[in-house]
C-alpha cells in the first residue's frame, strides 16, 4: 500500500506550489488513477513518492517504509515508469534488463523466465539486442515497462504509462494492472486518458492546481454529481470550477 500524508512542495523559491498539501492512501488491491490537467503537479508528487524530488513537507510511505528515512527498503517495494523512457539509452535492451534485475537482486533464473514472460506479451523479444536510442518511441516505453515490472515489485508506480503504446501494448498493460491488483498488490498510476481511468481504477484522485479536488470511487464522483455524466464531463466541470 502507499500512504501519502500532508505532502506539500513549491518551486522556484516558494513562487509555485506544485503539490499543496495532498493526503491519499491507495489499499492493496487497489488500481488508483490520479488524473488532472497539464501542470497539475501529477508527475511532481510521483517524484516525491518515489523519491527523486524531497518534499517540502508531508510524508510518504510505500508498504510502510518511508521513502524519506528508509529509501532503498521504500525503493524495493516499487517499480518505476517515469512520464520521460529516454533512459540509459546507449544500452541495448538486454543490458538495461540485466542491469535493472542486478539492482533489484534478481536471481538469474527467476530473471531469465521473468523476462521471456515479459517480453513476449508486449512483443519485444526481437529488439533486445539493439541499442535503446535505436527503438522506437514507443519500444522504449515497453523496455522502460518491463525493467519496472522484471523484480515483481507490490507496488507499481506508472507516470502517464500508455503514452506512446499501441492498443495491443496498451491492452496488455491494463490486464497486467488488474492481475497485479487481483493478487493484492498495488497500482497507482497517472493518466489523461479518462476513457481508461473509467474503465481499471477502483478508486481516483483528481488534482488541480496542486490540490486534491475530489477522491474516490467511480461510483461516489457520480453520486457526487447526481447525475449519469460521463468521467470527461466530470472532470472538465470539476477543474474549470476550481
Ligand atoms: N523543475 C521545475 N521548476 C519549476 N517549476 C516546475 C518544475 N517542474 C514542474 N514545475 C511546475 O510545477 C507545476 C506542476 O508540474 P507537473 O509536472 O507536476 O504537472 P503534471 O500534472 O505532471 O502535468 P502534465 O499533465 O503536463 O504532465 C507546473 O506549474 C510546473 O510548471
Ligand atoms: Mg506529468
Amino acid at each position: 500500500m502507499l500512504e501519502i500524508i500532508g505532502v506539500s512542495k513549491s518551486y522556484s523559491h516558494g513562487t509555485v506550489k506544485a503539490v499543496n498539501q495532498v493526503d491519499l492512501a491507495v489499499k492493496n488491491g487497489e488500481i488508483f488513477g490520479f488524473l488532472g490537467p497539464n501542470g497539475a503537479g501529477k508527475t511532481t508528487l510521483i517524484k516525491i513518492i518515489t523519491g527523486i524530488l524531497n518534499a517540502d513537507e508531508g510524508t510518504v510511505k510505500i508498504n510502510g517504509q518511508d521513502i524519506r528515512t528508509n529509501p532503498i527498503e521504500a525503493k524495493m517495494q516499487f517499480g518505476f515508469v517515469p512520464d520521460d523512457p529516454n533512459m540509459f539509452t546507449r544500452l541495448t535492451g538486454i543490458e538495461y534488463l540485466n542491469f535493472i534485475a542486478d539492482i533489484y537482486l534478481v536471481p538469474r533464473e527467476t530473471r531469465q523466465q521473468r523476462m521471456k514472460i515479459l517480453l513476449d506479451r508486449f512483443e519485444l523479444t526481437n529488439a533486445l539486442n539493439d541499442l535503446i536510442q535505436s527503438y522506437s518511441h514507443g519500444m522504449k516505453q515497453k523496455i522502460v515497462i518491463i525493467g519496472a515490472l522484471l523484480p515483481n515489485p507490490p507496488v507499481w508506480i506508472l507516470d502517464e504509462p500508455m503514452t506512446g503504446l499501441d492498443p495491443r501494448s496498451s491492452f496488455v498493460l491494463k490486464e497486467m494492472m488488474r492481475e497485479q491488483a487481483d493478487s493484492g498488490q498495488t497500482v497507482f498510476f497517472s493518466t489523461h486518458i479518462l476513457d481508461v481511468a473509467e474503465k481499471v481504477c477502483d478508486r481516483i484522485a483528481i488534482i488541480n492546481k496542486g490540490k486534491v479536488i475530489f477522491s474516490g470511487t467511480m461510483e461516489e464522483i457520480h453520486e457526487h454529481f447526481k447525475e449519469n455524466k460521463s468521467l470527461e464531463k466530470m472532470f472538465l466541470e470539476l477543474t474549470e470550477n476550481e
